[in-house]
């Protein structure tokens, strides 16, 4: 389940290291609320039990971590439950472990309402993710051929849901184009499951899988997706996830502008090897990575993480300004240029000790 092999574009992303931060470590929070619920940090466990036979108890154990961590939870789809081949109590457990935390429902984006309403239910679920997967049926010998009235039917499941429904890649990566058709459709939340992380491609292609051993650099680059999405006028509320696989990779994401970071094959890697105390150790350390960063970029809580410049560089520059998309946007954010800082001094008739404060 390696990752792999195109990247994930993060290695193009730069934070800039402030020397002078003027702020303790004891005051950086990585507290947030989404969808209502209070986390402590802004990480998802991404679905992952989708068709792993160990399911039942590793939503049990992700639940506890969810609940002990302040961490976000979605469990895989659910669609198996519906069919009996996999029995609701092994998703059920999942709020019963954390009542107060952060659950995401997942189903099919081809899955009827009837389905999704009962996936959310089950769970007693915050939000319901439906994911998109093109590419990986199409590399299934069994998978679907499809793929007509998706749109429809995610207009209704937008319409029906009692929570607000997210569309959910799988690793391939959300263009802006099919963002904001999903944003026609309603949708509010974009889980953006970019390349670079975990490949269904390769791991079809080792089982045997339709497209040989060719196509598994297909897809858009998590950062890329992220920027591409992220420059879109709409409000929608982003997840950025596919290889996010440490802190600096969630930090940049976050700075970017997503509101969340989600993880899972490496997740399930430590789960396997190691179990929960495995998961739990590492959550420690990511959190206070991600505490690190932030002290170290000078910024103590997630607003001001997300108003952070970030210099895009390499491919992924040169990518999003092939697409029109200016990556200035992002390097000048949140920074009083030299000639806006010296005109404001002016104004204020302090020109002298304007030029001085840019030096110090
Ligand atoms: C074993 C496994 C099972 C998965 N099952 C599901 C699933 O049921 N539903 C879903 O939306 N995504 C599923 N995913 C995709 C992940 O949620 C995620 O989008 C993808 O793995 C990219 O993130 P990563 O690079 O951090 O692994 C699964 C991933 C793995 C590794």
């Amino acid at each position: 389940m390696a990752d792999g092999p195109a990247a994930t574009g993060f290695e193009d992303l730069y934070l800039l290291n402030n020397s002078v931060p003027e702020v303790d470590l004891a005051q950086v929070n990585t507290g947030i609320v989404f969808l209502g619920r209070e986390l402590k940090m802004p990480l998802i466990i991404n679905a992952i039990t989708g068709g792993i036979r160990e399911a039942d108890e590793l939503n049990r154990d992700l639940s506890q971590l969810a609940r002990r961590k302040g961490l976000g939870m979605a469990v895989g789809s659910q669609v198996v439950a519906m069919h009996e081949k996999m029995p609701p109590e092994s998703f059920r457990v999942v709020r019963r472990e954390n009542p107060g935390g952060l659950v995401l429902a997942n189903v099919s984006a081809r899955s009827r309402f009837p389905v999704a309403l009962k996936a959310v239910e089950m769970l007693e679920a915050d939000g319901l993710q439906v994911h998109l997967n093109v590419p990986q049926e199409l590399a299934m010998p069994e998978g679907d051929r499809e793929f007509c009235g998706v749109l429809d039917n995610i207009t209704e499941l937008v319409k029906r849901s009692p929570v607000p429904v997210i569309a959910k890649e799988v690793g391939f990566g959300l263009s802006r184009e099919a963002a904001e058709r999903l944003i026609e459709a309603g949708v509010e939340y974009l889980d953006i499951g970019g390349r670079g992380g975990t490949n269904f491609i390769a791991i079809e292609n080792r089982r045997g899988g339709l497209f040989g051993t060719e196509l598994t650099e297909w897809g858009i680059s998590t950062a890329v997706s992220l920027l591409e999405v992220l420059s879109l006028s709409a409000s929608v509320k982003v997840v950025a996830s596919g290889g996010i696989r440490g802190a600096l990779d969630a930090a940049k994401a976050l700075a970017l502008g997503a509101e969340m970071v989600g993880m899972a094959a490496p997740l399930l890697r430590m789960w396997q090897n190691g179990g929960l105390q495995v998961l739990e150790d590492w959550t420690e350390a990511f959190g206070y990575r991600l505490k690190a960063v932030m002290l170290m970029t000078g910024v103590s809580n997630m607003a001001e993480l997300r108003n952070l410049p970030v210099l895009i560089t390499g491919q992924t520059a040169e990518w999003i300004r092939a697409r029109g998309i200016d990556p200035e946007r992002w390097s000048r954010k949140g920074v009083q240029s030299y000639a806006q800082f010296t005109n404001s001094q002016r104004n204020s008739g302090d020109h002298e000790s304007g030029k001085r404060g840019m030096h110090r």
